[in-house]
């Protein structure tokens, strides 16, 4: 396996479990008016949001794409599938940005319906998600097959960053979303 699609898998890996804390946090919103319930930790999914904004939409996403521009350069693969994943690169891009304008505003005591935001919370969460899985199923067959030369030709084309949750020194500011993490 190359050093490419070794980080493009385990960055999946690590994302599907960052969604796996949302979803329970998601889940909490059903259960809120029952007495004693947990109730959403708005401060946490804040946490969530800053993460997927600033390594999946800022590193992992570019870096499927600079595979998906060379292998445009090679003539090789599906380019198709790659053009419907850029779209949702975007897309998902656009979902990010709309969902934390509605969490900042309920942080600055815009009214807005509990609903309202469960809805967006879970529609983002199945953006991401069915992203994931597409991608394994299209995209990745092609990145797989990439050889050591075009991986390191590949990885030399992005600006490089480090996972702020799951590096060996992480990011303070994400303690309590590690925390959750190990809990799973
Ligand atoms: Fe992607
Ligand atoms: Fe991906």
């Amino acid at each position: 396996m190359t050093k490419l699609y070794d980080q493009l898998k385990e960055d999946h890996r690590n994302l599907v479990k960052v969604l796996d804390v949302l979803k329970r946090q998601i889940a909490l919103y059903d259960t809120r008016e029952e007495e004693g319930a947990e109730k959403p930790d708005s401060a946490l999914i804040l946490d969530i949001m800053d993460y997927i904004q600033h390594y999946p939409d800022r590193f992992h996403h570019p870096l499927e794409e600079a595979c998906f521009d060379y292998l445009d350069e090679q003539n090789r693969g599906d380019a198709a599938a790659r053009d419907a994943i850029r779209a949702e690169h975007k897309e998902l891009e656009h979902s990010s940005s709309k969902v934390r304008t509605r969490l900042n505003a309920i942080n600055l005591g815009e009214a807005v319906p509990l609903d309202k935001l469960h809805q967006t919370l879970d529609q983002f969460h199945t953006l991401q998600l069915d992203h994931l899985k597409r991608e394994e199923k299209t995209v990745f067959r092609d990145i797989k097959a990439l050889d050591d030369a075009a991986s390191a030709i590949i990885l030399d084309r992005v600006e490089h960053r480090h996972d702020p949750l799951f590096a060996e020194v992480a990011n303070q500011q994400f303690n309590e979303l590690i925390r959750q993490l190990k809990y799973d």
